[in-house]
């Protein structure tokens, strides 16, 4: 080996190329999504305003990224995902709006700035968050890249994961539930409905129109599980170790939170434990999962 040459191992090209898409693929999806929600209606403007201050406010967008890197993997042009990407951004963003409500979390602070309700009020947080759920469905059904039966699969799915068996059901259950003496399986509940849910249809959703095989979405739906429930815990954690500034929220607000059963040092372990298998889960896509892993090992690692 030649003296101060640097050698790249494949590891970190399989990282190196894996940063530069997830990269490339969020400058993309944020030039994308400020297409949608034009509005013309001047008595609309307070409320389109409202919507825009919390879509476009940042934000990891770790579940279109989700959705991107599985349309990839089997071969669906970026375009013909946008749809998908967006409805997941603006489901997100919703549930964001709602769970910070006085009456939810009471939180005044969302990704670094004063919450949506802070700023334009109880009334109107509350009808840009249902505009936004329902901006998610229609977007998708207009969009002319995909095909009807596609169309209404991928509906279903969001709708489901957003309903009463998805996080209006985890959120209700974190709301009326929770409380110190809580036990495992009405936890476990709670971060799979409320968050590992949207991770699941995110995957699947993509996999759908990519015409993945019942086995392939199957592995993509325990990744996305374990994955989730692994993201909800460390949400948990961090809510209990950062500050404000740095994770970008308020803290402290809910209610249904896995340090409070476990400590943070088991719940450490936990979200190790549930990144590994979730990372074990995509096995089956030997050769081409580099991406997923990385995500996996990414969000392990995050701070906020
Ligand atoms: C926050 O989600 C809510 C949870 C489900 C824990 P994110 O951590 O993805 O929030 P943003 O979109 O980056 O603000
Ligand atoms: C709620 O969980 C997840 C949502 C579906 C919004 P949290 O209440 O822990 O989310 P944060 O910490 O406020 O983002
Ligand atoms: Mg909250
Ligand atoms: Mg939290
Ligand atoms: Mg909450």
């Amino acid at each position: 080996m030649q003296r101060g040459v640097a050698v790249i191992t494949r590891e970190e090209g399989h990282m190196k190329e894996a940063l530069l898409y997830f990269n490339e693929t969020k400058d993309y999806f944020e030039t994308r999504l400020a297409q949608y929600m034009a509005c013309d209606e001047p008595l609309l403007t307070t409320l389109e305003e409202s919507i825009k201050y919390s879509l476009y406010s940042g934000g990891k967008r770790i579940r279109p990224l989700f959705a991107f890197i599985v349309g990839d993997m089997f071969g669906v042009p970026r375009e013909r995902l946008v749809s998908l990407a967006c409805a997941l951004e603006m489901i997100h963003t919703a549930s964001l709006i709602m769970d910070d409500l006085p009456h939810m979390d009471n939180a005044k602070v969302r990704r670094g700035r004063p919450a949506n309700h802070v700023v334009y009020g109880q009334d109107v947080a509350a009808l840009a968050s249902i505009g936004l759920l329902t901006r998610a469905y229609e977007i998708v059904l207009e969009d002319p890249d995909l095909p009807d039966h596609k169309k209404t699969l991928v509906v279903g799915k969001l709708a489901n994961v957003v309903g009463i068996n998805g996080l209006v059901g985890g959120q209700f259950v974190d709301l009326k539930f929770a409380s110190e003496t809580m036990q495992y399986p009405t936890l476990e509940y709670i971060h799979n409905h409320k968050t590992a849910a949207l991770f699941v249809a995110s995957g699947t959703a993509a996999a759908i129109i990519g015409d993945a095989s019942g086995e392939q979405i199957k592995a993509l739906e325990e990744y996305a599980s374990n994955l989730g429930f692994a993201f909800q815990i460390l949400d948990d954690l961090l809510d209990a170790t950062g500050t404000v500034e740095e994770v970008g929220k308020s803290l402290q607000k809910d209610k249904g939170n896995f340090v409070l059963l476990y400590g943070l040092d088991k719940c450490r372990l936990l979200v190790e434990d549930y990144t590994n298998r979730a990372i074990d889960a995509i096995k089956i896509f030997q050769g081409r999962n580099d991406r997923l892993i990385i995500l996996g090992q990414m969000l392990l690692k995050r701070k906020s």
